[in-house]
């Protein structure tokens, strides 16, 4: 927000916000009629919680293009903040301002240098350990590349049957703690479950496959585009237990119970620091959410210190597995 408030830049009526953050800098009364675009739900409510409208997802813009100002805070993974760019220009009004700020730390040059190679020069600032930069749409830049970079994050088959995506968790490839944890699921989980943080579906496949009395899994998901991935993905095992696809923030507990729940929690948040507290409050969800005797089976770092919230929620905690750096607990509630 630094080029507004310095007013090197004008805030402009109906700008359009993709990746927005909700935080101090951005107050509604100042952007009439923004629309912001947020995927990971728990960034999607603070913003709705603070008057904006949300979309959780970009590809329903396509088409929708003339946007007098985009904003752009892209994600990590290269070719999906390339592709923002590129549909950022896209969506812009001929002439347009397109703006977006980086912290230093999540690769601010390069993105800066990705960003001038499809809009042009850019103008920048920085500050806060952060870069800001800014061109106008159609002001040069190579429209070739920018083509090509608008389809950099589209869904592709990554395996067999499998689909996926650039940005989301783990894209082209199984989780080495996810497939520790497949190795050890048993195959006696039965009725009710969940996965929390199910990302594209792999855990809940595994589950699906190996677990016939299953009857209802619920994937829980905060990030969209993950979850519509993981959608896609579990329909094409055709098994005969019934799926739930929840867009959902885990922290904030689950709406139902159940008889068993796996998962390979998060820990970070948009930075490379660890937030061991993300994976914590996924454990206590967890444990809020097991009926009596339900069982818990997770994945994580070893490091991770996970012990004493297990403590705190479950009757019996045993550790099934250590390798390659990860362990694989099963805890269960007293019965
Ligand atoms: C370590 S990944 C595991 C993904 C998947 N289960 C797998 O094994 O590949 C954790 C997942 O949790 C999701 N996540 C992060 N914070 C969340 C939250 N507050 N609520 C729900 N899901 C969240 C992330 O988007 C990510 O897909």
């Amino acid at each position: 927000m630094l080029p507004f408030a310095e007013a090197r830049l004008a805030r402009v009526p109906g700008a359009l916000f993709l990746g927005a953050r909700a935080g101090v800098a951005l107050h509604a009364s100042q952007w009439p009629g923004l629309v912001c675009v947020q995927g990971f739900r728990p960034q999607a409510q603070a913003l709705e919680r603070d008057g904006f409208a949300v979309r959780d997802d970009i590809d329903a813009l396509a088409g929708d293009a003339g946007w007098p100002l985009v904003l752009v805070v892209p994600p990590r993974q290269r070719e999906a903040a390339r592709a923002l760019y590129a549909q950022a220009l896209a969506l812009a009004a001929p002439d347009a301002m397109v703006v977006s700020a980086v912290p230093n730390e999540e690769g601010a040059k390069s993105a800066e240098a990705d960003f001038v190679r499809i809009a042009g020069p850019a103008g920048s600032l920085s500050k806060h350990k952060c870069r800001v930069f800014w061109a106008r749409a159609g002001a040069g830049g190579d429209a070739t590349l920018a083509a090509a970079w608008r389809e950099g994050d589209a869904i592709r088959e990554v395996a067999s049957g499998w689909w996926s995506r650039p940005g989301v968790f783990a894209w082209d490839r199984i989780d080495i703690a996810s497939a520790l944890l497949i190795e050890h699921l048993p195959d006696t989980l039965a009725g009710d479950g969940a996965d929390l943080g199910a990302g594209t579906g792999v855990l809940a496949a595994a589950v699906l496959r190996r677990c016939p009395q299953v009857r209802t899994l619920d994937l829980y998901e905060a990030d969209a585009r993950a979850l519509a991935l993981a959608g896609r993905n579990l329909a094409a095992l055709g098994t005969k237990a019934s799926v739930g696809l929840r867009w959902h923030d885990v922290g904030g507990g689950l709406p139902r119970r159940y008889d068993f729940i796996v998962t390979n929690p998060p820990f970070h948040a948009q930075g490379r620091a660890s937030r061991p507290e993300l994976g914590q409050a996924f454990l206590r969800t967890a444990a809020a959410a097991l009926r009596p005797g339900g069982a818990l089976w997770l994945v994580a770092n070893r490091q991770l210190p996970y012990e004493q919230t297990l403590g705190e929620g479950f009757a019996e905690v045993r550790t099934v597995a250590q390798r390659d750096g990860f362990k694989i607990i099963a805890a269960r509630r007293a019965a």
